[in-house]
């Protein structure tokens, strides 16, 4: 019984125990937001539901006094307690209550008051800083996913203790002050007001937030009455309209997919100038940084729309998904970031359908695929033993691969059956909490398939089979095996929904491969293609001249392929001849990259692969073939440097015929994927070191310096101008730099201010990348943004990365160590790496400096190297890639 435990009884637990459940909170918050301090009182109301003399809560960075700590229970006759003794016990972020008492089962007033300080680490209750006629001026915001509602008041901070929250709080009578719901007093009194707002209806602690600041506002209506506005910096208000007009729209959406209304009576998206994440979706007050929220006609990129559709779609699908139906614990993480990830795409295919955005969800599949093929990954339901290791979850597997892995389902169950199931679930979990097996139980009764046994070969073991295609005499034989990018073997066996087709697309083929190894009939596929293209009166054999078979029919499966010879070529001439669709063309390629890379495919047949694709147009294969230029760059710079001119060349020339389509200047009426694909295009050719990309770049960024607004150089051209100016820049002459930095101090766009950033350290000379590495720590750059800046840092630049990050870690820990964003300096800096010495040399710096919020991330970093490693050393045994660089460097497409 808990009554007889000690304080000693509750450390080092991963969860709190249940013997009282919280349900319902009454916050009152006093932040000062000059001397950046708080103070506040909850009163929460309690069911003790079990024999206990304790009351076991989070708290974590608060004073609390144990004279301020009183326990009334309705239950037996408001009979007030007082505690014996309160117990902080800091590493578990808890605050144990005793009493000398067994406390009344039934409902109780837990009353704590409490202090705290609005800190600078973008979580808990925190500050962030804005200008203001001339005037820095400070916010008040909260960040508490996933467990820093703790540090801003004592709370059961975990999802599962769902309750309803009434916030109220004291502000500075000019600021604006908002919460999740709407206000519904406001008291004056001399220079400070006091809101009170609407109770919540339950809901789990990390949704709950709070902004106190200056801020204006633009407002729409959704079409069932939901008053939706956009908050920014005062004078920024036109740079609000383009999201909320997505958020209107996506609203409506979602109500009819989900078959369920958006749950409050408001909603509100904010931009927070200084903002950890990308955006947070807290319940009907949704913060965002200010370049996933703002969009600005004339200096925002295509890009940089494209993004605010995606993260307000995002955010808006967690309103249901994560919000209203909750993970009932942080190894279910993946229902709430994967799905919102995927009915994003959902909902912006359905308001920009011109954006071929599903198309384009091929970058997060690969994402996904590529953190998976690490033997350090981790199965998409994972173990969550302590707060601190919640951080690092927030990655490709839970958003990517959980993504993938419902496309994959939605494409095996169909799009109507889905969408049904999906629903019932909604419904059926609302205002509750729910695990992956719940999901699977609704989809099972819905569609009358084995969708848990499916599934959980997925959802519970890390990884994912390649499959290996052979024809053999006149079986077509294939095999699954664990793909790893190391090239060593895994063990792991799934259910794959294999598909494919042959020759055309309406000859295909599905079924469950749920064994090691399957053999197909060739004659049966020949003439399943034959019958069709019989039937459709177009023999497409006789047309591209050649019989093809794709498997993992427009990249919907979650695993990879490797054809035989024979299969890979007639698949080449399918691409060439144009019979194969953009995401099989982007499968392919993808494909065979990764097993180039695992050692499995010579470098010489992934580049002679890369002629297939001279003619191509589509953003999304183009900036994929575009990612895989730049790493064959780097490893091949370590591994042939003799053959580095020629290789990039080869890549200059493939990119030529859609560069001189595309030129510089946009064209009258085209669309937002040239616009986007343009950009991709114009970057890599100036970062290939193109002499006409760059000389032109140079020409048109003169101009730029001179008027901001020059159609010469609009927002989608810049980034290659900017990388190409940075080429130009050396230790004597930093001119260009230097006007770079300018442009920098003198926007107030963020994008543009992001933009600039990544270009800093792309400079070939190293002592100008540690100039700008410095300027990335100064006051000049928030702390949000030192990423995006480490994320330009190239082959030239990564020796004085790494030289820097180790003289400045302490510092770098001091600031960034409580989040997520240190994991991204270690893998910036050393995943590029190619050698077993730069391994050695990061293992001894690491060895003493791991913390466990980083220590995922680390272990992917090194693996990372190892695998650049190997496959530098593979390429340099490559017999007769001299003669295959020479021969595609000169040839003319
Ligand atoms: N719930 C997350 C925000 C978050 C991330 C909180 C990490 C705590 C830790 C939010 O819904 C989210 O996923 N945001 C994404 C953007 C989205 C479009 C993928 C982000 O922040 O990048
Ligand atoms: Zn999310």
């Amino acid at each position: 019984m808990a009554s007889e435990q000690s304080v000693e009884h509750f450390k080092g637990k991963a969860r709190l125990p249940v013997f009282a459940v919280p349900k319902r909170y009454d916050i009152h918050l006093k932040p000062d937001l000059v001397s950046c301090r708080f103070a506040g009182a909850v009163r929460v109301s309690v069911d003790v539901v079990a024999d206990t003399r304790f009351l076991v809560l989070n708290a974590a960075d608060l004073s609390v006094k144990e004279s301020s700590v009183l326990f009334k229970s309705m239950a037996s006759s408001s009979k007030e307690l007082h505690p014996l003794d309160i117990t902080v016990v800091e590493v578990d972020e808890i605050l144990v209550v005793q009493f000398d008492e067994v406390l009344p089962h039934g409902v109780g007033i837990l009353e704590i008051s409490f202090e705290g300080i609005l800190n600078d680490q973008m979580k808990g209750f925190y500050r962030s800083t804005y200008e203001h006629n001339g005037e820095k001026k400070n916010m008040a915001v909260t960040q508490f996913e996933p467990t820093d509602a703790r540090r801003c008041f004592p709370c059961w901070d975990e999802p599962a203790f769902k309750a309803t929250f009434k916030m109220t709080l004291d502000v500075p009578s000019e600021l604006v002050a908002l919460s999740n719901m709407p206000v519904v007093e406001e008291k004056l009194d001399g220079f400070v007001k006091t809101v009170t707002f609407q109770e919540s209806p339950i809901m789990s602690t990390y949704l709950v937030a709070v902004v106190v600041g200056l801020f204006d506002y633009v407002e729409a209506f959704s079409p069932d009455g939901t008053k939706v506005r956009v908050y920014c910096q005062v004078g920024k208000t036109s740079q609000g309209t383009f999201a909320l007009d997505v958020a209107v729209k996506t609203l409506d959406v979602y109500k009819k997919y989900f078959a369920v209304p958006y749950s409050l009576p408001k909603l509100d998206m904010i931009a927070i100038p200084d903002f950890a994440a990308g955006a947070m979706e807290n319940y009907g007050l949704v913060t965002y940084r200010e370049t996933a929220l703002l969009y600005d006609e004339h200096h925002s990129a295509a890009a940089n729309k494209q993004r605010v559709a995606v993260v307000v779609a995002h955010e808006l699908a967690h309103q249901w998904f994560g919000n209203l139906v909750t993970m009932e614990w942080w190894t279910h993480l993946w229902l709430n970031e994967g799905f919102a990830t995927w009915v994003s795409y959902l909902a912006v295919d359905s308001l920009f359908p011109e954006w071929k955005i599903w198309t384009q969800f091929l970058d997060d599949f690969t994402l996904g695929l590529r953190l998976d093929a690490l033997a350090e990954s981790h199965p998409i339901e994972v173990d969550v033993n302590h707060a601190s290791e919640i951080d690092e979850i927030f990655d490709a597997i839970s958003y990517r691969k959980g993504a993938s892995l419902i496309r994959m389902l939605q494409t095996y169950l169909g799009a109507a059956c889905f969408q049904k199931s999906l629903a019932s679930y909604i419904k059926r979990f609302s205002c509750s909490n729910a695990k992956t097996e719940d999901l699977w139980n609704v989809l099972e009764e819905e569609s009358g398939e084995p969708v848990k046994m499916l599934m959980d070969s997925w959802t519970k073991q890390k990884g994912y089979p390649v499959i290996d295609v052979n024809v053999k005499e006149n079986n077509l034989e294939f095999e699954q095996t664990q793909f790893l990018s190391s090239g060593s073997l895994g063990d792991g066996q799934w259910i794959v929904p294999v598909t494919l087709c042959c020759g055309s697309y309406s000859a295909k083929k599905k079924f469950l491969l749920n064994t090691k190894s399957e053999k197909l009939d060739m004659g049966e596929l020949k003439s399943l293609s034959n019958g069709e293209s019989n039937l459709l009166g177009r023999g497409n054999q006789q047309q591209g001249g050649r019989f093809w078979i794709k498997f993992n029919v427009d990249q919907t499966g979650f695993y990879r392929v490797k054809y035989d010879e024979v299969l890979a070529t007639g698949l080449r001439h399918a691409i060439e001849a144009n019979q194969l669709s953009e995401t099989d063309r982007f499968g392919i390629l993808d494909d065979s990259y990764a097993l180039c890379m695992s050692g499995k495919l010579t470098l010489s047949s992934l580049l002679s692969l890369m002629t297939a694709y001279r003619e191509e147009l589509d953003y999304t294969v183009l900036s994929l073939v575009i990612t895989i230029i730049s790493k064959i760059v780097n490893v091949a710079a370590d591994a042939v440097p003799e053959m580095i001119d020629d290789i990039k060349q080869f890549f200059i020339n493939l990119l030529q015929y859609s560069a001189e389509k595309l030129g510089w200047d946009a064209r009258e009426g085209e669309g937002h994927l040239d616009m986007m694909l343009r950009a991709e295009l114009l970057t890599a050719l100036a970062q290939l070191g193109h002499d006409i990309t760059k000389e032109e770049a140079l020409k048109r960024f003169e101009v730029f310096l001179n008027d901001r607004s020059t159609l010469l150089l609009p927002p989608d051209t810049r980034k290659a101008a900017y990388l190409a100016v940075m080429q130009t820049v050396n230790n004597t002459d930093k001119s260009g730099y230097e006007s770079l930095l300018r442009v920098y101090r003198e926007t107030d766009l963020s994008q543009e201010k992001g933009r600039i950033l990544s270009c800093l350290a792309s400079c070939p000379d190293p002592i100008v990348v540690r100039d700008a590495l410095n300027f990335f720590l100064s006051p000049e750059v928030r702390s949000q943004d030192v990423i995006f800046g480490l994320s330009g840092v190239n082959r030239e630049g990564r020796d004085v990365a790494w030289i820097w990050l180790k003289e400045n870690w302490d510092h770098i820990t001091k600031t960034w160590g409580s989040g997520f964003l240190l994991g991204r300096f270690v893998s910036s800096v050393v995943s590029p790496f190619c050698s077993a010495e730069k391994a050695k040399e990061v293992e001894e710096f690491f060895a003493s400096r791991l913390t466990p919020s980083i220590s995922r991330t680390y272990k992917q970093s090194i693996e990372r190297l190892g695998i650049n490693a190997k496959w530098v050393e593979s390429i340099k045994g490559e017999r007769h890639l001299g003669e295959v660089v020479q021969e595609l460097a000169h040839r003319k497409f």
